[in-house]
């Protein structure tokens, strides 16, 4: 047997025009991924862009229509249920047992997963420890927070200490401090060596992975590190808090230079071809308008931006 060098590690998961239909849906489209072992990989898109299926796909819960998929060595189509002890896989409503304690819940899955008894102990310490969970071992699951709940699942995972998680949404609707644990979380796994694909709506989270893909109605639009993403965004950046954003919105959407306005509550973020040029341009027509403003400033541009752009884009397309 041969040592390949760093850079020829083959992939751990490994898609061939993957495709899933449900009757009239295309679910996933010719999907042709390639996830090196300790990646940590982002799945973003706007809802029914094909992000669950995938990760069924992946882990092995769903039958594939066409193309082929290998995880973790093994053929998706001839042995999903060996990939099985090798992922674990946190469904987007994922079920804990809520009248189980977060020590039951461990041992349930310990026992779904056939880890042995003399085992149980110490790794059950170690994840309680690891998701902050150990002076709520006894509580039930339904009487933890959101955020808890989700490391919980987390940890529930992770009981047969699978090399690739597969996460859906694991973060959504939980508040940004328990966001951010559940992220430093990951981020440990991942320098530990485990492979991680996860999907979010959240841009920052997006921004945390080492190579974001963009599905968009079951494609892999782009797939690329959260820089390269960034700086697909054309033009710079001007941000301004108008007092009546929808007049300011509507003002600025018809000057020159003005590529395109994007509203996040009452802050408008205009995309311009030069922001030094067309700066003051825009403040001068909002005050002939006797429209008032604050905060307005040059902002470099996020995930946020760059996602929201290059969706409009395939939109018009
Ligand atoms: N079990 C199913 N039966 C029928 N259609 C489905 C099923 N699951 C997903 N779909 C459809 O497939 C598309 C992709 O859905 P999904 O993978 O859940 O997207 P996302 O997770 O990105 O929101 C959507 O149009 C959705 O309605
Ligand atoms: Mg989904």
């Amino acid at each position: 047997m041969s040592f390949e060098s760093a850079n020829e590690v083959p992939p751990i998961i490994e898609t061939h025009a993957l495709t899933r239909d449900f009757k009239k849906t295309r679910a996933v489209d010719s999907l042709d991924l390639s996830i090196r072992p300790g990646e940590l990989f982002g799945l973003v898109g706007p809802d029914g862009a094909g992000k669950t299926t995938t990760l069924r796909l992946l882990a092995g819960l769903l039958n594939i229509t066409s193309g082929s998929a290998k995880v973790a060595g093994y053929d998706l189509a001839r042995q999903p249920e060996a990939i099985k002890r090798k992922i674990g896989y946190m469904a987007q409503q994922f079920n804990l047992y809520g009248e189980l304690s977060v020590l039951e819940n461990l041992s349930f899955f310990a026992d779904l997963y056939d880890v042995e008894v003399s085992e149980l102990r110490e790794r059950t310490e170690r994840l309680l420890a690891f998701a902050g969970l150990t002076e709520f071992k006894d509580r039930r699951a339904a009487q933890l927070s959101g955020g808890m709940q989700k490391k919980l699942a987390l940890a529930c995972t992770l009981i047969h200490q699978p090399e690739i998680l597969l996460l859906d949404e694991p973060t959504t609707g939980v508040d940004p401090i328990s966001r951010r644990e559940f992220w430093d979380i990951l981020t440990d796994l991942n320098l530990a060596g485990t492979t991680i694909v996860v999907s979010t709506p959240y841009m920052d989270e997006a921004d945390r992975c080492l190579r974001v893909g963009l599905m968009y109605e079951g494609r892999m639009v782009v797939c690329a590190d959260p820089q390269q993403i960034r700086a697909r965004i054309e033009g710079e950046l001007i941000e301004l808090r108008p007092d009546d954003w929808q007049a300011a919105c509507a003002l600025i959407e018809s000057l020159p230079g003005v590529l395109e306005v994007q509203t996040y509550g009452n802050l408008l973020h205009v995309l311009v071809d030069s922001a030094d040029k067309r700066l003051p341009e825009i403040e001068t027509a909002l005050r002939k308008h006797g429209l008032t403003y604050r905060g307005v400033r040059r902002v470099t541009p996020r995930m946020e931006e760059a996602f929201i752009s290059l969706i409009r884009r395939l939109e018009v397309d």
